[in-house]
C-alpha cells in the first residue's frame, strides 16, 4: 500500500484489524520529523506518550510532564501525519476528576489533534464520563509509570495469581466503561494472552508477549538512542538497519508478521 495517499485510520479500522487478526503496530512519536517518517513507513498508531518526559525532556520519570507539554508535542506529531491514528497521553494529575480529565482531553483533541486519549489505571468513572462526552479512551494497565513513587520500581506486574486476577477484572471493567483500546505494560505473556482473548477491544502490549492484538515500543528504545538503559522487553532495531527508516520498517514488519516480541522480550 502507498501510505502517503492512504486515508487516516479511524477507531473502526483498529477494531476491524483485531476482528480479522491483523496485528496493530504502534510507536511513540513526539515531533513532526519522526511523525512523517513513522507515518510513511505505515505504522498504524502513533502514541504521543508522556514517556517524552524521559526521552525528550531528560527527566528520570514521566511525572514532570504537563498537559501543556502534551498538547505541544501532540500538535507537532499531528502536523505531519497522514494515515496513522494518534493517541495522546493524559499526563500525571491531568485527570484527578472526570471534569478536569474532560477539559484536558479536549485540549489534546482540539488543539493537539489527538483522536484518542490514554490514561493510566482502572479509572472506570472517568472513562465513562469521557466516553459520554464523545472522547475516545485508551486504558493502560499493568505497569503504570505515573505511579512509580508508589511502586518503587518498574517491575513486571501481575505475576501473583491474585494480582493477575485484578488486572483481568480491571481490563474487563475498562471495556465495559467504554474504553476502545487497552495498553498492557509489563505483564506476563500468559495473562496478556488471556486478556486479549477475553476483550473485544484491541489490546496493545509492551513487555506483554506476542499474543496481544498489537505492539507498542518507545521510539528511542527501539532506535537505541535513549539516555537510560533499554528495557529487556524492547529491541534495538537499529542494530542491523542501514537507516532510521529501515529500523522502523523492520519493527513494523516484525509486528505485522508476529515475529516481535520473542520469548527473550517477554515475561
Ligand atoms: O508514555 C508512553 O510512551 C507509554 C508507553 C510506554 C505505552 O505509555
Amino acid at each position: 500500500m502507498n501510505h502517503s495517499t492512504a486515508k487516516p485510520l479511524s477507531i473502526n479500522d483498529l477494531a476491524n484489524m483485531k476482528q480479522r487478526g491483523e496485528k496493530i503496530s504502534c510507536l511513540t512519536a513526539y515531533d513532526a520529523s519522526f511523525s512523517a517518517l513513522i507515518d510513511h513507513v505505515g505504522i498504524d498508531i502513533m502514541l504521543v506518550g508522556d514517556s517524552l518526559g524521559m526521552t525528550v525532556q531528560g527527566h528520570d520519570t514521566t511525572l514532570p510532564v504537563t498537559i501543556t507539554d502534551m498538547v505541544y508535542h501532540t500538535r507537532c506529531v499531528n502536523s505531519a501525519r497522514k494515515r496513522a491514528f494518534i493517541i495522546a497521553d493524559l499526563p500525571f494529575m491531568a485527570y484527578p476528576t472526570a471534569v478536569i480529565a474532560a477539559e484536558n482531553a479536549a485540549k489534546l483533541m482540539q488543539v493537539g489533534g489527538a483522536q484518542m486519549v490514554k490514561l493510566e489505571g482502572a479509572k472506570t468513572d472517568i472513562i465513562s464520563f469521557l466516553v459520554g462526552q464523545g472522547i475516545p479512551v485508551c486504558g493502560h494497565l499493568g505497569l503504570l509509570p505515573q505511579h512509580i513513587n508508589q511502586l518503587g520500581n518498574y517491575a513486571v506486574q501481575g505475576k501473583k495469581p491474585i494480582d493477575a486476577e485484578k488486572i483481568m477484572a480491571d481490563a474487563q471493567q475498562l471495556e465495559q466503561a467504554g474504553a476502545a483500546l487497552l495498553v498492557l505494560e509489563c505483564v506476563p505473556a500468559k495473562l496478556a494472552k488471556e486478556i486479549s482473548i477475553q476483550l473485544s477491544i484491541p489490546v496493545i502490549g509492551i513487555g506483554a508477549g506476542i499474543a496481544c492484538d498489537g505492539q507498542v515500543l518507545v521510539l528511542h528504545d527501539m532506535l537505541n538512542i535513549g539516555t537510560s538503559k533499554r528495557p529487556r522487553f524492547s529491541k534495538d532495531f537499529m542494530q542491523y538497519a542501514e537507516s532510521i527508516e529501515a529500523a522502523i520498517r523492520a519493527y513494523h514488519q516484525a509486528v505485522k508478521q508476529s515475529l516481535f516480541p520473542t520469548i527473550d522480550h517477554s515475561f
